[in-house]
């Protein structure tokens, strides 16, 4: 069935009706209680539902065989650029996130080569060094807040990492800053604020960011160029040194819009997945006990190593996965479809701004038992195999999966050894971690630790 709520409206799945004076109410809902407001239509509505919220129209697509049709089987169908994710475009520019077809399919052959095994290994050793500096800079009794915290380490290994420069040095800070402020455009809670314009509006102080970091980036490739094609340090080397298929190099324009979509994508999902994390086993003592024994068994003393990092350590794979399965943070998968389809008996039309969310799909009973619970053993490496595909989904799926998916968990991973061999961390109380959404999912009044002696 199928609602038509004016002439002017598009014929689209039912879903929650919402005239314009309507809109301001869901938009509270949806930032006092997201998860509870999108549960609740999908048990009215059923898989397919229509949201209208201030003149944006999207259809989510809930469930397995939805992310398997946008993720895997009809993945061409439906645009990344044309979707909500364009709204990235005036930041990011058009880099893997934001292009198709022809121009994504270029662009990720040349990044692979920055995520292969072997250059990931020496992206540990620096993430540790990195990690390891802002950790001595903490003490016993220190009362931290740990969303902020590791958000700034890891924009300062992303620096390292990506762009090649050293954190000590005044531009690295200035770039780290601009970056965060830039991006801080996104951080609202209504995505229509995002289409406001003119002088004075989070756009324009937006596009003043920018400026600034366009030259610094601009300098850093004409600097790179004159380095031999050996010199791979940073990927942004790699990236100045690359060539197409057509032997050309690329452009500034095409590495900046690669940087900073690295830059966007890489650096809050890992923050708020280690904060998410510390927050779920600081609650949860059995978990915090037995992944501290973990940790302690294979690392004593020593920093972790790449070994330790990938298959050394199962429970602390089976904690992390557990919190994705919660707090996926790249939580809605923006997308236009480019044809009219079928789904789940609905159809849906061409030009239409449709979504999966892997966040609704982690939380349905009949894939998961107990879906609220937090309960690390139910990732078994077993019962992890027998989920069906599209069942788990908080790095994607299918050819345009997240291309820094273990980059991500191996910086997790440092992140939170490193901290639990240094400190007892304690959850400060009477928090109660309310989800902001936009542009992840993360603690929207951070996650607040009191560090106690081991
Ligand atoms: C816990 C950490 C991370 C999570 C949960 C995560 C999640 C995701 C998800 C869900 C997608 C697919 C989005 C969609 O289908 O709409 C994605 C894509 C992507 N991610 Fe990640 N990500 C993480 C870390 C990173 C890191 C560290 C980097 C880079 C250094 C990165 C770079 C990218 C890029 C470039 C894409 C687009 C890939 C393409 O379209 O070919 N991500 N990520």
């Amino acid at each position: 069935m199928k609602v038509r709520l004016h002439g002017f409206i598009r014929d689209l799945p039912p879903g929650p009706t919402s005239f314009p004076h309507l809109s301001v109410d869901m938009g509270l809902r949806l930032r006092d209680n997201p998860l509870g407001t999108l549960m609740g239509y999908y048990e009215e509505y059923g898989p397919v539902f229509t949201l209208r919220f201030l003149g944006l129209e999207m259809v989510f697509l809930i469930g397995v065989e939805a992310n398997q049709m946008l993720l895997v089987s009809d993945y061409r169908d439906f645009s990344w650029e044309h979707g909500l994710l364009g709204e990235l475009i005036p930041f990011i520019g058009h880099g893997l996130l934001t292009t198709d077809d022809e121009a994504h399919d270029r662009a990720r052959k040349l990044l692979a080569p920055a995520f292969y095994p072997a250059r990931i290994k020496s992206y540990g050793e620096r993430m540790v060094e990195r990690a390891q500096a802002a950790i001595d800079a903490l003490t016993v009794g220190d009362e931290v807040e740990i969303h902020g915290w590791t958000r700034e380490v890891a924009i300062q290994i992303a620096g390292d990492v990506l762009l090649g420069m050293s954190t000590s040095e005044h531009r690295a800070a200035f770039f780290a800053e601009h970056f965060e402020q830039g991006l801080s455009y996104y951080g609202g809670y209504i995505w229509q604020t995002l289409l406001m314009r003119g002088p004075g509006s989070a756009h324009s102080r937006m596009r003043k960011h920018i400026d600034q970091l366009d030259k610094v980036i601009e300098e850093e490739i004409n600097h790179r160029r004159r380095w031999p094609p050996g010199n791979h340090r940073a990927i942004l080397d790699l990236l100045v040194h690359a060539e197409g298929d057509d032997g050309e190099r690329l452009s500034h324009k095409e590495i900046r819009d690669q940087i900073f979509t690295l830059l966007f994508a890489g650096h809050d999902t890992t923050a708020a997945t280690v904060a998410w994390l510390l927050a779920l086993i600081g609650r949860s003592p059995s978990t915090y006990r037995k992944l501290q024994d973990e940790i302690d068994d294979r690392l004593g003393d020593r920093p972790p190593e790449i070994d330790d990092l990938f298959g050394g350590m199962p429970y602390l794979d089976q904690v992390i996965k557990e919190t994705l399965r919660l707090y996926p943070p790249a939580w809605l998968g923006p997308r236009m479809s480019r044809k009219d389809f079928q789904i789940y008996g609905h159809e849906v039309p061409a030009q239409t701004n449709v979504a999966y969310c892997s966040w609704l799909t982690h939380r349905l009973p009949e894939i998961y038992e107990d879906p609220e619970a937090f309960y690390p053993e139910r990732f078994t490496d077993e019962a992890f195999r027998a989920l069906p595909p599209g069942a788990y989904v908080p790095f994607g799926r299918g050819p345009r999966t997240c291309i820094g998916a273990r980059f991500g968990e191996m910086e997790i991973k440092i992140l939170v050894s490193l901290l639990m061999q240094h400190f007892r961390l304690e959850l400060m109380p009477g928090q109660q971690f309310p989800v902001r959404t936009v542009p992840t999912i993360s603690p929207r009044e951070g996650v607040r630790l009191k560090l106690r002696p081991r």
